[in-house]
């Protein structure tokens, strides 16, 4: 696909991965819709984003705001969702793991509703985790949350082919999601990332750059691309 003078809605446009996708996307000559529950947290964006507000745990919110948008050619979801519950499962409240897949139900709402305004040759990209296929202790919920997106991508790019859907799945990325600052927040990225290949954290714009390709490459559908320092290929 040639990004140039197309569509995308960016869904969790305003921060991190997925303010760099939108970023990336306008630079390549999209006009992009990026989307949050408070999306003036993107700060000044340039020209070629509008920024919208909605929740995708709301089905009904989200069937309007995808009613009022024309066609789409790329649909970004970059979502974290909703609460992301950690710690062992023994222990875990049932409330507490379960609101961790409110980034599964807002990612389905966001395709039912999102797949229909979808023009026939548009792309599809959902974000999952690493810990989706290696989690370490205490991801016991965004392993199950990340193996169910991306088993839900594989799983329904058949139903909507021609249509195509991608997973690109982030190792640790240095954003907004961790509210640590200074000192405290380069020791958190080094103890997290010790154990893999690549021993730093990512930065947006490398996971950005595989949204890009995952829209460019018309030849892909139904897989899952690792950006993750090597997380997964360490011993
Ligand atoms: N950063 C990492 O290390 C890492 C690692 C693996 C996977 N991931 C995944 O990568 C994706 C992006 O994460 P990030 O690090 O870029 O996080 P981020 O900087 O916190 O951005 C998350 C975005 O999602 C929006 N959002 C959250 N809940 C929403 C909802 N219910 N409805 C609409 N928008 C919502 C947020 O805006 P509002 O708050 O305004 O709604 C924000 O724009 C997430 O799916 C995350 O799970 C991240």
């Amino acid at each position: 696909m040639n990004i140039t003078g197309k569509k995308a809605v960016v869904i969790g446009g305003t921060s991190g991965i997925g303010l760099e996708a939108s970023l990336l996307l306008v630079s390549k000559g999209a006009s992009v819709v990026a989307v949050s529950r408070d999306p003036k947290k993107a700060g000044t964006v340039p020209n070629g984003i509008r920024l919208e507000s909605l929740d995708t745990r709301d089905g009904a919110a989200v069937e309007k705001f995808f009613n009022a948008e024309d066609d789409i050619d790329i649909l970004v979801n970059s979502a974290t969702g909703g609460s992301r519950a950690r710690g062992a499962f023994m222990e875990m409240d049932e409330k507490s793991f379960q609101a961790s897949f409110d980034k599964l139900w807002g990612y389905a709402n966001v395709i039912r509703h999102g797949v229909p305004c979808l023009k026939e040759n548009g792309a599809v990209v959902l974000v999952s985790g690493s810990p989706a296929r290696k989690p370490k202790p205490g991801q016991i919920a965004l392993s199950s949350v990340g193996s169910a997106v991306e088993a839900f991508s594989r799983g329904i790019a058949a139903e909507i082919a021609p249509k195509r859907i991608n997973v690109i799945s982030p190792g640790i990325i240095d954003t907004p999601m961790v509210a640590l600052t200074g000192d405290e927040r380069e020791k958190h990225y080094q103890n997290v990332t010790k154990t893999h290949l690549i021993g730093r954290a990512g930065h947006s714009a490398e996971v950005a750059q595989a949204i890009i390709f995952a829209i460019e490459n018309d030849f892909l559908t139904g897989t899952t691309i690792d950006v993750d320092g090597g997380w997964l290929a360490a011993q």
